[in-house]
């Protein structure tokens, strides 16, 4: 997200100077490598650089020197208890205070729980030498990893909290040439498709944050509420797909975030989830809903088992084919990715895991080394008693499962993401089984569970 940020505010015009804890990133980026895989980050980049509008220094007393508004995009993981862990915004506000030689608007851009601006406040001023004032501004980004950069320069809406005129004048400034469409767009081949600017929303600094976690939890829910019709079709014989399909028709509900699987991962709904649930308890408010809906999340992998077992029997000694280790597809985060608990329960359980994935094999590597990696699904497929689909790249959607049924052992496919149709697989005489529809056992005869 910070990388994303930066990218983007120096193509809008910006001057940006970046710098991170870990100086290894910063080397790669000074040498022109990009160290993460996001689709348009490494053109953006390149162009800014070329323009010399962005620069990066492991020295964080530079940069903030350098700066007159500094946007804080450092990591909030969660805690063992599920809270966030704000210490590396705590360690940036005392940076930033003693390193400052003049006054600045101080951004949380990093996704934090409410009120944590007014201690970021508090601990600005505490720190401060020579009498220098800070002003905070909380300023949540909504971009999804795979899109970001399309997110960051297209945005539904720009919200940003303040408690003063003049941050709110400072903010609308920055982004005006991206309300304003002022930018080379590296999304669209010429302008950008017309439409009305995002609404900039000038709110409180605790309604932003509250409106950031708000935002990520409602999206959480509605996959949960997905994903337990999915289990009620399968019991009931409807079809999911038919179900949310026509749900999603209905304009109050909306038709994004209902695709029933294998459930939310990543760096961002899984923790926010959880820091949200924690943030309410704290101030005594039930928010059972939400709990819920982590806990349905956590069963998916559980109901992705049953259907193995069902399918397999026994899973020690069986060649098992993992299509995506990544937590969605167009990323190479594997951060609380589905994929990476289904790898590590076949493992436990002594089968011979061949993965494959678009970008995110080297990152597997480091953490399951033991499984075979190939990045040509039908290397991974081959021999294999069945295939497992976990993460729903373009190159599995399009994968040729006439050729991969002649290289696998048995035609077993078991879909964590609803991505193929029942029939289509019927049809090539597959085993097939996803969440909420058809299963076909054995022989291409149906089955409701
Ligand atoms: C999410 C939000 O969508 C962004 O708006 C937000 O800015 C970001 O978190 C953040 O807080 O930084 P992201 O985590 O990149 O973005 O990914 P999503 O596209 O939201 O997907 C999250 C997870 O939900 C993925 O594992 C995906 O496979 C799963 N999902 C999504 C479903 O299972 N079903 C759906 O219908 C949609």
């Amino acid at each position: 997200m910070g990388l994303v940020t930066a990218a983007c505010l120096a193509e809008a015009g910006h001057q940006v100077i970046c710098t991170d804890i870990d100086s290894h990133r910063i080397a790669s980026l000074n040498a022109g490598v990009v160290p993460i895989y996001e689709r348009n980050l490494d053109t953006i980049l390149a162009s800014a650089r070329k323009a010399g509008r962005i620069s990066y220094t492991p020295d964080a007393a530079e940069a903030i020197r350098a700066a007159e508004v500094i946007f804080i995009c450092v990591g909030t993981p969660p805690k063992d208890s599920g809270e966030a862990d704000l210490s590396a915004i705590d360690h940036v506000a005392r940076q930033i205070a003693k390193e400052a030689q003049s006054s600045k608007l101080v951004i949380e851009k990093s996704t934090v729980p409410a009120r944590t601006g007014l201690e970021l406040q508090r601990a600005l001023g505490a720190y401060s030498r020579n009498g220098i004032k800070f002003r905070v501004a909380s300023n949540p980004e909504f971009l999804r990893e795979g899109t970001a950069v399309s997110d960051f320069l297209h945005p539904d809406r720009i919200v940003v909290g303040v408690e003063d005129e003049s941050s709110a004048r400072q903010l609308r400034e920055i982004y005006a040439p991206i309300l304003e469409r002022r930018f080379h767009c590296p999304i669209h081949d010429g302008p950008c498709p017309p439409g009305p600017p995002a609404p900039f929303l000038v709110t409180t600094i605790n309604s932003a944050e509250l409106i950031k976690h708000a935002s990520n939890s409602f999206l959480a829910l509605k996959i949960s509420y997905a994903n337990v019709i999915a289990d009620l079709s399968e019991q009931l014989g409807a079809n999911v797909d038919e179900v949310t399909h026509a749900m999603g028709l209905d304009p109050r509900i909306g038709g994004q975030f209902l695709k029933a699987g294998l459930g939310f991962g990543g760096f961002c709904f899984p923790k926010d989830v959880q820091a949200f649930i924690h943030l309410s308890a704290s101030v005594g408010v039930d928010f059972s809903i939400l709990k819920a809906a982590e806990t349905v999340n956590k069963q998916r992998i559980d109901r992705f088992f049953e259907k193995v077992r069902k399918a397999l029997w026994v899973l020690k000694g069986k060649h098992i084919a993992v299509l995506g280790l990544a937590f969605k597809a167009n990323t190479d985060d594997i951060r609380f990715a589905p994929a990476l608990e289904v790898v590590k329960r076949l493992l436990d359980d002594g089968a011979q895991v061949h993965a494959s994935d678009q970008e995110a094999i080297d990152r597997a590597k480091t953490l399951f080394p033991q499984v075979h990696y190939h990045e040509d699904p039908y290397e991974a497929l081959k021999g294999a008693d069945a295939a497992l689909l976990c993460t729903e790249w373009d190159i599995f959607r399009t994968l040729d499962w006439a050729r991969a049924g002649k290289l696998m052992a048995r035609k077993l496919l078991i879909d964590g993401r609803n991505l193929y149709s029942p029939a289509l697989m019927r049809e090539l005489g597959f085993e097939y089984y996803s969440f909420g529809r058809e299963n076909l056992r054995s022989e291409g005869s149906a089955s409701k569970s």
